[in-house]
């Protein structure tokens, strides 16, 4: 039986992943910080849960280590846990920049250090990073996880150059917005910045108006099947992405225009400082 682990499993889009592969009877682990409720009910297919925290390279290894030791191989290893960060360059501090870095970034690399020698020894694998348009695209007003979001697709693109060779296949997972909780739980145990206390006010789009998680997942299963190194979702992520690629500074102006249309929209003005001090030169 085929196995697959994935972190975030248990809420959004790795929930959506999960429930997809144990649908084609992939045994899965459910790699997360809490575990879901109704895992139950989740269908066919083997599907346990497993505490683990992304941050903690150690305990990711010995996660992958068990799983592939008692099952005998690992398929899929779905690097999805991730956090979402909002606010202006300005609101974002230290603290903003470390959890990102270490959820969103540190998170997909130790399950690539832990997943990949294993799929090298056995000659086949197939590793699933979860980043974000934002790693595409000039992503405004979440420094942090847009920059995070661009290493994993750098990341994942140059491991599949070197892993080919081995029989491991690597891609990159590169949604819009997607209907999950991350859109309402901004900045966790993190300072509250003004543009991230509202992302969903922000999108401009209530629960349900926006792509699902089961329609990405099924993108994704897809994208596998057929060797895609990025998978994109929906269409217009996809259009943004093309756009960016053909005009880069046009890229650039727009992600201006939507910062500043998200600005005005917090508060009838643009943000500045929090202290209420001078504002940057324009030039900053
Ligand atoms: N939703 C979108 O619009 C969107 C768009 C592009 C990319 N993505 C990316 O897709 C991935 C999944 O996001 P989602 O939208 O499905 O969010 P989600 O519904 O919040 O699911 C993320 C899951 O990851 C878990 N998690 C957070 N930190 C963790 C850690 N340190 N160790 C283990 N698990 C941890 C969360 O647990 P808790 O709930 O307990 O924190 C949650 O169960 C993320 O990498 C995100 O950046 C999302």
């Amino acid at each position: 039986m085929r196995t697959a682990i994935v972190t975030g499993g248990a809420s959004g889009i790795g929930r959506a992943l999960a429930r997809a592969l144990a649908a084609r009877g992939v045994a899965v682990t459910v790699a997360d910080l809490n575990e879901p409720a109704d895992l139950a009910g989740w269908g066919k297919g083997e599907l346990e849960y497993a505490r683990v925290d992304v941050t903690d390279a150690e305990a990711v290894a010995a996660l992958v280590a068990r799983v592939a030791g008692e099952r005998g191989r690992l398929d899929f290893m779905v690097n999805n846990a991730g956090i979402a960060v909002g606010g202006t360059a300005l609101e974002m501090t230290r603290a903003h920049w470390d959890r990102t870095i270490d959820v969103n970034l540190r998170g997909v690399v130790h399950g690539v250090l832990a997943a990949y020698p294993i799929m090298v020894r056995q000659g086949h694998g197939h590793i699933v990073n979860t980043a974000s348009l934002a790693g595409l695209v000039p992503a405004p007003l979440m420094l942090p996880y847009t920059a995070t979001k661009h290493a994993v697709v750098g990341l994942s693109l140059a491991l599949r150059a070197e892993a080919a060779e081995h029989g491991v296949r690597v891609c990159v997972v590169c949604p819009g917005f997607v209907d999950t909780p991350l859109l309402d739980n901004a900045n966790p145990g993190l300072p509250a910045t003004r543009v991230g206390a509202a992302a969903r006010q922000a999108i401009g789009h209530g629960p349900g108006r926006l792509y699902s998680a089961d329609a990405l997942a099924a993108d994704v299963l897809r994208g596998m099947a057929r060797g895609k190194a990025v998978i994109s979702a929906p269409a217009s992520a996809r259009i943004a992405w093309r756009l960016a690629r053909l005009w880069p500074g046009g890229a650039v102006r727009a992600a201006q225009l939507a910062s500043r249309l998200v600005n005005r929209g917090q508060d009838g003005r643009e943000n500045g400082p929090r202290d209420g001090g001078p504002r940057p030169p324009r030039s900053a």
